[in-house]
């Protein structure tokens, strides 16, 4: 029987609690497609910084590299100051695994309650390819004069063009394979970032020209984008932008297709180690009540079994949060579900 190896980082917050749903459901999906998953549980996160003073062991990246893939929760805890974890374990992870693509679907399930008027299912389906290691995050600045009223700090935007091919070739590749509008729209901002968004530009319509002739190819301002998002979501099939740009237009399109409780993320090495995370965060406020929403860990578990191969697993933790989404739950707030974290565990479980 194939078997994989999971690295599970359940984290902070609600992360424990979701992530027990995302693993119930993952068994109950190897089970009736035929694989095994070999899960390892890590206990990174905030209390274990709070209670050995340290964020992330020095071994932890050589130790995620033995797995197939990894599984997390949440990292952020109150106790902690903003940035310390998320630099420290997620931002981490994210680099030194060399995860350059961060793949955010946006797609709003029947039974969902849109925000946007008059859009349902059949608008709002596309995904976000979101660059994951360069751009504002890469530390490259720093502050002079700090604390006087003088002071002058610089984080700056930083592009390679191979960090900007390599994004584009996956794009590309995903949205020939994704089969739908064949339309790969690129979000830039190349009206005013006239450096980074024309290497962006040239390096999009050079590879799509080359190689990707029956892509058809969009170009977006960021701002516009955001506008398109909400009024015409229907006319995008794959974004591709860098990385603060899509960290941005991705909330946007999370609140869209019901918000913080159904979307899901992958940061993806397509030739290492993946790691796959509900995108909303800790939640401390809702921790420990059993009433947090566990579908976006959930989504996330079936995108871990997609780019794991087993596609029709990950068909089948899809059409089985489908069914939930359209005939049982009332909402996906916290607490407003109708049911309990762990009855959706046990709903989709169920289906699969
Ligand atoms: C996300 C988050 C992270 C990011 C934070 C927590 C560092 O907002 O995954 O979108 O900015 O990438
Ligand atoms: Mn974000």
């Amino acid at each position: 029987m194939k078997s994989y190896n999971i690295a599970v980082l359940p984290g902070d917050g609600t992360g424990p609690e979701v992530v027990q749903e995302g693993v119930k459901v993952l068994n109950a999906a190897a089970q009736k497609y035929g694989f095994k998953l070999n899960m390892t549980n890590y206990d990174f996160g905030g209390d274990r910084y709070l209670k050995t003073g340290e964020v992330l062991p020095a071994s932890a990246t050589e130790e995620m590299k033995k797995f197939d893939s990894i599984f997390l929760g949440a990292i952020g805890h109150p106790d902690v100051k903003p940035g310390i974890l998320e630099k420290g374990i997620l931002l981490r992870l994210r680099f030194e695994l060399d995860q350059y693509i961060n793949l955010r679907p946006v797609k709003l399930f029947p039974g969902v309650e849109c925000p946007l008027k008059n859009k349902g299912p059949e608008h709002i389906d596309y995904v976000v390819v979101r660059e994951n290691s360069g751009d504002a995050y890469t530390g490259t600045g720093g502050v002079t004069m700090k604390g006087t009223l003088h002071e002058v700090a610089v984080q700056s935007a930083v592009y390679s063009r191979f960090q900007v091919d390599r994004c584009l070739k996956y794009a590309f590749e995903y949205t020939q394979k994704r089969n739908k509008k064949n339309t790969l729209a690129l979000c830039g901002k190349t009206n005013v970032l006239t450096f980074l968004y024309d290497l962006w530009e040239r390096a999009f319509h050079e590879m799509g020209d080359k190689q990707y002739p029956t892509i058809k190819r969009e170009y977006y301002h960021v701002d516009a984008t955001c506008m398109w998002m909400v009024k015409n979501p229907e006319w995008f099939d794959v974004i591709v932008t860098g990385n603060m740009f899509g960290d941005i237009i991705t909330d946007l399109g999370a609140i869209t297709q019901g918000g913080m409780g159904i979307a899901a993320g992958g940061n993806i090495n397509p030739e290492g180690v993946s790691m796959f995370e509900p995108i909303g965060g800790s939640a401390p406020k809702y921790t420990g009540m059993n009433i947090i929403n566990p579908l976006a860990a959930i989504c996330a578990g079936g995108m871990m079994l997609s780019t794991l191969g087993e596609q029709k697993a990950a068909d089948a933790i899809e059409a089985a949060v489908m069914d939930i989404t359209a005939n049982k739950l009332k909402s996906l707030a916290a607490g407003k579900m109708g049911y309990s974290t762990t009855q959706v565990g046990d709903l989709v479980a169920e289906r699969v």
